[in-house]
Order: structure tokens, then sequence, then C-alpha cells
């Protein structure tokens, strides 16, 4: 059997920019930075600071890609390194050099630019002024979308505005939004930590919103590009037939994918109707006043803004869940974060499933999961267009380097479910982007878990690249579109 993709589809490999850039003393600093730099913080105690010093390898890299033969290459723009306090009022002229060239040698090599203006790695002067929470929050991230459609639009017809929300505004704000164990009043921060994560979330959709009214307003005309966002996008099954558990796996979507998606992409938008009962179901029950629930309302003005804000919905997609509600006990417990416990989720891994990329992972193969998941996008926002911005797996640790099977087995399995969801299941998704083309900075797993189609090696002052085996497979399946 063959799994041939409709002409035209995308193929595509992805990094961002903290995880490859490094060339840190040529930019401003951003939390991640700041925060690598904190012992304990990343699993081998490393961080970004050179990185795969892609700021320093553009030609090679660029060749690395084309190698490849892929249609598109998604990369980030760090903010603080055009925008070194964050803000319009200093342009590092340097910085904007860089993502041009790269566009320009990109482009050279009809290969389509993907930019992602916010991978996560927030200006540090921005975050002391108090980050996505400063009223003014909204407005900085437009500056900074707006300098960026102006400088590079020319060159990239394809815009995503942030990389998954749910996963910066949840668990990003929670460990990074300073609420020290030092702080004498625990019964605000308690209060907080529950907060603040809606808030983000609420500042970071208005943000993508207005930086989108901004694209079309001044530069869809000439430019005419398309803007969307990406979504952490893990599907859950129920973990029994039990009615709590059916509705625990329905609440771990909503509050992942509905909470961002919702207000963009369903006709009435605002935040789903499931998750505004509920958060206002707790505040009564807590006897607190409707109004008062945690979750932050839009005005109608705002709900019009950000309704109908994206031309396609990118989807970062690895694995699912088994998901079950909670025991009495764990709702009261501190231990499980305040956004599992309002909205009543656990999630869990099914012991039989595919193990990859090593006994410690989060990874795991579930191919069959991705057409569940891309079917009920098809359903509940009336079948968008769907640009897969990620997916891929981390080699295990004991694979010889080069010869990275299990990614090929991992990408091969989702290819052909995608092709599912594609041709049988009439889900309209425009391509594929395959993570990462590097080996590179992996978060709080710093270079401990490697993604790259290329091997880099770190101990080499030159950061040497090498072709690992899915490299020559990856091309075989753009040059047959499929496999
Ligand atoms: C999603 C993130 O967007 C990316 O930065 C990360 O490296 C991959 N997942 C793998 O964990």
């Amino acid at each position: 059997m063959e799994w041939r993709f409709p002409k035209g589809f995308a193929w595509s490999c992805a990094t961002s920019a903290y995880q490859v850039e490094g060339a840190c003393d040529e930019k401003g600093q951003s939390v991640w930075d700041v925060f690598t730099h904190r012992p304990g913080n990343v699993i081998d105690g490393s961080n970004g600071d050179v990185a795969c010093d892609s700021y320093h390898h553009l030609e090679e890299d660029v060749q690395l890609i084309a190698a490849i033969g892929v249609s598109h290459y998604r990369f980030s723009v760090a903010w603080s390194r055009v925008l070194p306090n964050g803000t319009i009022n200093d342009v590092n002229e340097a910085g904007v050099r860089y993502y041009r060239q790269l566009c320009e040698k990109l482009v050279e090599n009809n290969i389509e630019p993907v930019i992602t203006l916010y991978h996560w790695d927030y200006p540090y002067e921005l975050e002391k002024r108090g980050g996505w929470l400063h009223p003014d929050a909204i407005q900085w991230f437009c500056d900074y979308a707006r300098l960026c459609f102006d400088k590079f639009g020319d060159l990239v017809k394809t815009w995503i505005t942030f990389n998954e929300i749910w996963m910066c505004a949840w668990t990003g704000t929670v460990t990074t939004a300073g609420l020290s164990d030092q702080s004498a009043d625990k019964a605000s921060r308690e209060r907080c930590a529950r907060a603040i994560p809606y808030l983000v979330g609420h500042q970071m959709l208005l943000s993508h919103g207005r930086a989108y009214r901004i694209y079309e307003n001044e530069f869809r005309e000439k430019q005419k590009g398309q803007v969307g966002i990406t979504m952490s996008a893990k599907w859950r099954e129920p973990a029994s037939d039990s009615p709590d558990d059916i509705r625990a796996a329905q609440d771990g979507l909503c509050w992942q994918l509905d909470w961002i998606a919702h207000p963009i992409f369903s006709t009435c938008g605002g935040y789903p109707k499931r998750m505004r009962d509920r958060l206002n179901d707790l505040s009564i029950n807590e006897q607190r006043a409707n109004k008062d629930s945690i979750l932050p309302e839009f005005t109608d003005e705002e709900c019009n803004v950000v309704r109908g804000s994206a031309d396609f919905m990118g989807l970062n997609y690895y694995i699912s869940y088994k998901t079950r509600h909670l025991t009495e006990e764990e709702k009261n417990s501190e231990e499980l974060g305040w956004l599992f416990r309002d909205a009543d989720y656990c999630d869990t891994v099914d012991p039989s499933w595919e193990k990859i990329s090593g006994e410690k992972s989060w990874l795991h193969n579930t191919p069959w999961t991705l057409p569940k998941i891309l079917c009920y996008i098809r359903n509940k926002y009336n079948n968008p267009k769907v640009l897969i911005t990620e997916n891929g797996c981390a080699d295990h640790p004991e694979e010889v380097v080069l010869e990275d099977n299990a990614r090929i087995k991992y990408c091969e399995d989702h290819l052909k479910a995608l092709h599912k969801a594609i041709t049988k299941d009439g889900c309209n998704v425009l391509g594929y982007t395959l993570w990462s083309l590097l080996d590179n900075f992996e978060w709080t797993n710093g270079y401990t878990m490697k993604f790259g189609m290329y091997h880099v090696d770190f101990n080499d002052p030159d950061l040497r690249r090498t072709p690992k085996k899915s490299v020559s497979w990856y091309a075989d399946v753009i040059r047959n579109n499929g496999l």
C-alpha cells in the first residue's frame, strides 16, 4: 500500500530560537537565559548560551535544510534578539539582519520560511516589569509583531504568533511567576497560583488576536501571507468506561486545547462553555460570587478581535493520555496543580503503549490517536485548515546515534495515521513538520533528549553536524510526496 499526500502538501522541519541559536551575548536576555543559569533548573546543568550556535552557522544550516528537500522551514524569532529590552525603543539591527538573511537564504533555496513569533523565550527586561501580567503586555507584543511583519514580511508567507500557549501559560507561570516559598502571605500566593495561568492565557490570546488584526489591516494586502497559532495537542482516552472518566477525558481536551482554540476558532468566540460553567460553579461552591470566577471575561470588542483571528491552526502532536477523574483526596491535595484540580482530571499512560526515547522519557508511540484529535477539531471547529507544526521523537539514549530507526518508525507511523485523517476522514491538513532539524537544547531536559535529524557534536568547538539515517528517509518521503 502507498500513502501519497495531496498535491501541494507542505513538508517541513523545525527549530526554535533559544533551543538552537546560542550567541547569547549578542542579544538581550530572555527568561530562559536567566532560568537556565540558576542551579538545579536543568537536568544536566546546561543552558542555551551556545546551543547549536545556529546564529553563526546560518549558511551551513540552510544547506542542511535544503539537503532534506523540505518545502518549508519553521523557526522562531528571539524577541530579545531583535528588541533587546523587549520594547520597540531599541532595535538591534544585527539581529534583524540575521533573520532577514536566514529568510533570504531559505527563499533562494526554494524553502518557505515559517516564522513563530513567540516560542517561550520572553524578554527578561519585560518579565522584570511584570511580564504577561503587565497592562502593557499586549501592546509590547503587538509592537514586536508589527516590527517582524514589517522587516521580514516580504519574504515570509506563513506566521505563527504563539507556540503552545497552554504550555507557557500553565506550566510556565506556575514555576516562574515568582511565587517563592519564602512568601509570607501564602494564602494570597495560592490564589495567585490558581489565577495566573488563566490571566496569562487571556493576555496571550488578546495579544494573538490584536497581532492578527495588525497583519490583516496593515500587511495582508501587500504581503499576502497567512497568520495562525500553534496548539499543544494531546489526545485523551478515558481511562475506563465510567461516566466520570469519560467526563475527565473530555475536560482534559477542553482545558488544554479548547481553552485556547475556542475563543479563536469557534463561531461564537469566548471561552468554552464547559470551562466557564465549571469555574463559575467552583466560585459558587467556594462562596464567591459568580463574577468572581477565576476565568477572565472578554469584552464584546475583545471577543470579536479574537474570534476568527487565525487562517490556520498549528498543531504540535506527540502523544496521548489515558485520562481519569480525581479522587476526593487528590482534589484536596496540593501536589496536583490547580488547573488539574479545577478541571478534575489526571493524565496517565497505558503501560501497554510502546515506550520510545528511553524509559524515563514522556514519549510513547500512539499514532492512532492523531486522526482522533484531527477529527475532534474538524467536528468542533468546522474543519479549519491545520498545519502539523511539530511531530517527532527523541533518540533512545542507547540508540546508535546515527541509526535513528526509532525516529523513522515513529514518524512513519504518524504519517500513515495522518494520511488516513486526510483521505478517509476528510480533515483539512495542509502540511507536516518534523521536530527537529538538529539535536538541540530540550528545555529543562537540557541536551539529554535529542530530537534532531542531524546529530550535533556538542563537544566539538565547531559543533559539527552529521546526518542521521532519518535525513535520507525524510528526503525520500518528500520526493515521493508520501510513503
Ligand atoms: C514542543 C515544543 O514546542 C518544542 O520546543 C519542544 O522541543 C518539543 N515539544 C519537544 O519536547
